[in-house]
């Protein structure tokens, strides 16, 4: 199978990992990739949300298969055009990814599908934001409409920083927000793997969003992540199938606009029972490279299955009963402005160690060819081993081998819910 995967992150890193290393991938080509995926398979360097250039390549190479991996080619519509190309694409069309790019059509959909989620209010002006605000009450919740790179959603009990934000996001052309009754809760992230009918759960995983340990510090894109979830209940991926996800993807389906790719359900275990915390239409990184660490049966055959709307034939995932931890490392400034240009050293030593794998983001080589940072979070440190307390004791081990001035980690992956 010829693939074409487009992203440029750990978690395209990660995918590219599981594609290139499964016999059943003859070639593999990620655009434009890092200096991570250049070592497993070949880096082209054409822009991701460009429909014509994606096409192009695809067409050009004979692909089988394309994976999206971001979110914004989705929402420019490249799975649209790859479709219409007659390629096998696994990720939503523009119209599905509103799932992800407008956070009050997520509502609406799941209100058709009567999905369990907070109580919000939609608001386009300054007089509906304060009334909203004053009807939901603290912590205060405040979500830009649109996409919004990880900077989009503020939680805080102080009044004026909600309100602030929520003016922020107004201010922008045809700016909307929403306020949300707050969740109590661990959040949990559970992908399902969508043909447009039928649902394939990916093993459960969960995200540290914030800087600083103890959830300290501002959000990030995700600081690290782990795999299983020993504490949740057993029947959490089955509920969350039958309760969320094939309503959404019947309910899509319903509308003319099928889900096909992959629907991350962020949820959060709330004291009144589990609660969709918001929906992403693709991968989410860092949950991708524990998820993906733990995965022993074939990612390419499942993700064409999905393209090619087989995915009630295809057998369901299978799962090594080893424990898996992702330590994102980060460059100093991250998630502010980031000093790029630091070396980075130590990547080879901490693969050394039995169950390690260092995953790339930002990262580049400087004129000398020494590996530099390029960009905020610069690796993931990946562990397996035996159960999640192991496997983040050898997962901050291989951190310790690694060197970047002023590079930033989380002390508490995984250590507690
Ligand atoms: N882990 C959060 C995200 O991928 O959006």
């Amino acid at each position: 199978m010829k693939i074409l995967l487009l992203g440029s992150g750990a978690r395209e890193h990660a995918l590219a990992r599981s594609l290139a290393s499964d016999p059943a991938t003859s070639d593999l080509v990620v655009a434009p990739g890092n200096p991570g995926t250049a070592a497993i398979a070949t880096n082209l360097n054409i822009n991701p949300a460009a429909p014509g250039e994606v096409v192009e390549l695809a067409t050009r190479m004979g692909a089988d298969l394309v994976v999206v991996g971001p979110e914004a080619p989705l929402v420019a519509g490249v799975a649209d055009d790859v479709r219409e190309a007659g390629i096998p694409v696994f990720g939503p069309g523009a119209k599905a990814a509103r799932l992800e790019s407008s956070k009050a059509f997520a509502k609406e959909v799941m209100r058709a599908a009567g999905v369990p989620t907070a109580e919000a209010a939609v608001c386009s002006t300054e007089a509906e934001l304060a009334a909203a605000l004053d009807r939901l009450g603290t912590p205060h919740v405040v979500k830009d409409d649109g996409l919004a790179a990880g900077k989009g959603v503020v939680v805080t009990s102080e009044r004026a920083a909600a309100r602030d934000h929520g003016l922020a996001c107004l201010s922008r052309e045809g700016g909307r927000v929403l306020v949300e009754h707050y969740l109590d809760g661990p959040e949990i992230s559970l992908f399902c793997v969508c043909d447009g009918a039928t649902v394939r759960p990916l093993a459960p995983a969960q995200d540290f969003k914030r800087l600083g340990d103890g959830g300290a510090g501002p959000n990030t894109g995700g600081m690290g992540a782990y795999s299983p979830l020993t504490w949740a209940p057993d029947d959490l991926t089955e509920r969350v199938v039958r309760e969320i996800a094939q309503p959404v993807v019947d309910e899509m389906a319903r509308r003319g606009t099928a889900f096909i790719g992959l629907l991350y359900c962020g949820l959060a275990l709330t004291s009144d029972g589990l609660r969709v915390v918001e929906f992403n239409v693709r991968f989410g990184d860092p949950e991708t490279q524990a998820v993906l660490a733990r995965l022993t049966s074939s990612l390419p055959d499942l993700l064409l299955a999905a393209a090619s709307g087989r995915l009630a034939d295809a057998p369901a995932p299978t799962w090594s009963e080893q424990a898996a931890v992702d330590v994102v490392l980060a460059a100093p400034g991250y998630p502010g402005t980031v000093a790029a240009g630091g070396a980075v050293t130590g990547v080879e030593e901490a693969e050394a160690l039995p169950g390690v794998h260092v995953l790339h983001a930002g990262t580049g080589f400087d004129d000398d060819g020494r590996l530099v940072a390029a960009g905020g979070r610069v690796l993931s440190v990946v562990a397996l081993a035996d159960t999640v307390g192991s496997a983040r004791d050898r997962a901050y081990e291989a951190v310790s081998r690694i060197h970047l001035d002023g590079g930033q980690y989380r002390t508490d992956i995984a250590a507690g819910r």
